[in-house]
């Protein structure tokens, strides 16, 4: 089954088209973080307006990237929700009037079930039931995952999500928007052992986080140095990092044992992150736990994770009505 993905849920624009929910024949993201970054942050009223500039060539790229004639597409599917309204509108919409047009089904998916099944993009997938690591800019928890698309969450942030405390540790540095890459880049010429910043949650035994106190520890220090905090903020990124990196590594091994899975997924924006690849790889390596994480390209927001979690909802039989609607928040 060739099946087209669409996502638009915040400022990215992407169009894939996928085969039998794992082979990628193309994957285009318009990303917009020119526009939105002189805000620090997404404006939700600019991203809707790119996205109507931006479906269609993007969808036009992905169609021909692909090599195929857009008649031999058997199916659409679409990110729903949760996200900015305005924006999961635009590709939803044009999702239906696509599906109607061309009499072919559309299915409506959750964004976070697509980057749970972006492992199975790549050559030699989990198997079931696996643990998932979700660390994104609007997101960050556990799932127990039985299946391609029914899960369980185990624990997730109380507060800011990994992302976010990334992004806005970056704003305190001056460092610009998005945060997690810059940080990252700028934390490998300091010492994480510099600058000890708390690990929230991380003597806990469930699967909760938080970040919002550890972004305030990082304001802290900068408000209590500020004469020397510039010459020390390599130092500062490779302290913040290490201990997100901490907690993140700590819980995904803990949620492995505790459900005895011998797999682990670390999916999302954050999952781009290199330390955070690094740790969860080792760590789950020295005890004969198996780790699965997409390539850099599939990390962030993207259309192809969407097509794979799609197909796997349509060959249950499952498809979207013309009277459905996108929505805001999960759960
Ligand atoms: O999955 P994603 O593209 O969008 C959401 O669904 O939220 O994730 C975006 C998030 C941003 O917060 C960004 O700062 C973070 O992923 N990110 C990173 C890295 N690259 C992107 N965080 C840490 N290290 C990175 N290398
Ligand atoms: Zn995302």
């Amino acid at each position: 089954m060739i099946v087209l993905g669409i996502e638009t849920s915040c400022d990215e624009t992407a169009a894939a088209v996928v085969v039998d929910g794992a082979n990628v024949l193309s994957s285009v993201v318009s990303s917009q973080v020119a526009v939105h970054s002189p805000y620090g942050g997404v404006v939700p009223e600019l991203a809707s307006r790119k996205h109507v500039e931006a479906i269609v060539p993007v969808v036009n790229e992905a169609v021909s990237n692909a090599g195929i004639d857009s008649g031999m597409l058997n199916a659409v599917a679409v990110t729903q929700g949760p996200g900015l309204i305005g924006a999961l509108l635009v590709g939803f919409n044009f999702a239906r009037a696509f599906s109607y047009t061309r009499g072919i089904p559309y299915i409506g998916v959750n964004h976070l079930e697509g980057h749970i099944n972006s492992v199975f993009l790549e050559p030699d997938p989990p198997s079931f039931p696996f643990v998932a690591l979700l660390v994104s800019g609007g997101h960050t928890g556990i799932y127990h995952v039985r299946s391609h698309t029914s899960f369980n969450l185990m624990g997730q942030t109380r507060d800011d999500a990994a992302g976010e405390a990334f992004d806005k540790v970056a704003k305190m540095l001056d460092l610009g928007y998005p945060g997690g890459g810059v940080i990252s880049r700028i934390g490998k010429s300091g010492d994480p052992a510099n600058i000890i910043f708390p690990r929230p949650y991380l003597g806990k035994t469930d699967f909760d986080f938080s970040f919002s106190g550890l972004k305030t520890a990082v304001r802290r220090y900068i408000q209590t140095h500020l004469d020397e905090y510039q010459q020390h903020i390599a130092d500062i990124a490779a302290g913040f990092q290490e201990a997100v990196v901490d907690v993140l590594s700590f819980k995904i091994i803990n949620a492995a044992k505790k459900m005895e899975c011998n797999h682990i997924a670390v999916v999302g924006g954050v999952a781009a992150n290199q330390r955070l690849r690094e740790r969860v790889l080792l760590e789950a390596g020295s005890i004969g736990i198996k780790v699965h994480m997409p390539s850099i390209s599939l990390c962030g927001d993207n259309a192809a994770m969407i097509a794979a979690v799609g197909y796997h909802h349509l060959v249950k039989g499952e498809a979207s009505g013309m009277g459905d609607d996108v929505y805001s928040r999960s759960g």
